[in-house]
């Protein structure tokens, strides 16, 4: 973001902070992403929810709160007075068997079960939860629709939209399902428009030059990125490059995957097959076979998904054709763990050099991706952290936060749990985007005045539905 923008978004928190007051309750609160994101917006904080013991010391030194543990242990009358509920909770499976006996039965038990008994003592006008873009198709969208059904048997008019912060100018790819919930309606209310595409932003606006606390990579990471580099100096430059996951230990493997589940094809026909890298499996026992063959062919018990015997024939292929080159180098990856000996080339049409791109080992393999793609964060171990080629280090946790949105945080956990905390955390522009289309729809008068003051017994619904022009203005009057 220019300097002159992010002047003009200082300028309009500052207006609204001045302007504005509504109060909000954190569950599940994390590094506390929607607590950033709401108190740029002129909110308070009246209560935040975190179960690790860790993250509640951080989120005190940051934001001066004391956070209670388990959402589970706290009755929802503990829980004071809000506009707004916020919540990034862990996507649990609701039961089956409740779903006879009605939606209390399938969800008691269940940390969505406590939000929905805040909000039924509370009734905050607004509701913002967020979770993981596959949240909406979680069993076949059941788990989606019963959160909603809560929600509106509450009152609630609820919405819901997939956004990423790269779409916002954040470096960071992360698809998450937002959901939004105002009692009576959601009228006046529209999502935020994207702003910009993956092209348009670049990782290196969050990095620091050479931070000297980055961590270093280990020489069997670095000999692995060499010996794929190689791989790649090899080729023909008229040659492309495999636009598929490289599997390096499906060259010269020959069992079979195309029917069904290895456990179910004879024995004689595994038999007569190779594993990993060719390694015959003439006279070995299933047992024998099993830690002879890759991990991706083990997994499973019915036939193969199509995806995967795609990869597994198109590394076959792959390997068949090139056949020359690739036989000298394959002693060289088979000297590494099966994790290192797999790799993803997101570069398709650039200068083939590891080394001018962002990295990340993924339990999946080595991924490499463009300066304009950046990694999404999952919760990593020390390994998964994305690595910065050009500077062969890993990335910073300072640097990681700022992919978050979340730059203006004094305070992170120590060591890798900075890592996981950021990985699990919700990104600060997204919300703060919703949040500013949502927000406006809370009366001139919101539930509870910030001194703590109940101005408004009732939902805190005036009942007359202004047109958006004119909530805004009274939301912030
Ligand atoms: C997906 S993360 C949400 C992170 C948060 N939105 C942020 O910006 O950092 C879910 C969080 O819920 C916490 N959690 C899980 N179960 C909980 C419970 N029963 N009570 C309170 N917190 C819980 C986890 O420790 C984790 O920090």
């Amino acid at each position: 973001m220019g300097e002159a923008a992010c002047r003009e978004v200082a300028q309009t928190r500052r207006v609204k902070q001045e302007r504005t007051t509504f109060r909000f309750a954190d569950l599940f609160a994390g590094l506390g992403g929607f607590h950033q994101a709401a108190t740029h917006l002129g909110g308070e904080c009246v209560f935040a929810s975190e179960i690790d013991e860790d993250l509640r010391e951080v989120y005190q030194k940051n934001f001066n709160i004391k956070a209670r543990g388990d959402i589970r242990e706290v009755k929802p009358e503990e829980v004071p007075q809000h506009d707004l509920l916020c919540a990034g909770f862990p996507c649990q499976p609701f039961s089956k068997a409740g779903e006879q006996m009605g939606w209390d039965d399938a969800v008691r038990g269940t940390v969505f079960w406590n939000i929905v008994e805040i909000l039924r003592l509370r009734r905050p006008q607004l509701v913002i939860l967020e979770n993981v873009a596959h949240f909406v198709r979680h069993d076949a969208g059941n788990t989606y629709q019963k959160v909603k059904q809560a929600l509106e048997s509450l009152g609630y008019e609820v919405d819901y939209h997939q956004f990423s912060p790269h779409q916002f100018g954040v470096p960071q790819i992360r698809e998450r399902i937002y959901m939004v919930g105002c009692l009576d309606s959601l009228d006046g209310f529209n999502w935020p428009e994207v702003e910009t595409e993956s092209k348009d932003v670049s990782i290196t606006s969050v990095l620091d030059k050479n931070p000297p606390d980055a961590g270093k990579l280990s020489k069997q990471v670095i000999q692995c990125l060499e010996v794929f580099q190689q791989l790649f100096e090899w080729f023909p430059k008229k040659t492309k490059l495999p636009s598929f996951p490289i599997w390096g230990m499906e060259f010269k493997a020959t069992y079979p995957y195309d029917r069904d589940a290895l456990s179910r094809v004879p024995l004689g026909e595994i038999q007569k097959s190779r594993g990993c890298f060719g390694v015959p499996l003439k006279g070995k026992s299933r047992e024998e076979i099993y830690k002879l063959v890759p991990s991706h062919a083990r997994a499973g018990r019915g036939a193969f998904p199509h995806w995967k015997k795609l990869f597994i024939r198109q590394n076959r292929e792959f390997y068949l054709g090139h056949k020359k080159l690739i036989d000298p180098w394959l002693p060289k990856i088979q000297a590494f763990p099966p994790s290192l000996q797999k790799l993803e080339w997101n570069c398709q049409g650039e200068v083939r050099d590891i080394w001018q791109y962002v990295l990340q080992f993924r339990a999946s393999g080595v991924r490499i991706k463009r300066v304009n793609t950046s990694p999404s964060l999952v919760a990593m171990t020390t390994t998964q952290v994305p690595i910065i080629g050009w500077e062969r280090r890993y990335m910073t946790a300072r640097e990681c936060a700022r992919l978050q949105s979340m730059n203006d945080m004094k305070h992170l956990p120590g060591g890798i749990a900075a890592f996981k905390a950021l990985g699990n955390a919700v990104n600060v522009t997204v919300v703060e985007k919703i949040l500013g289309e949502l927000l406006p729809l809370l009366n001139a008068k919101p539930l509870v005045s910030v001194n703590g003051v109940h101005r408004n017994g009732d939902s805190g619904s005036s009942g007359i539905k202004l047109p958006r022009s004119q909530k805004v203005a009274a939301a912030f009057a």
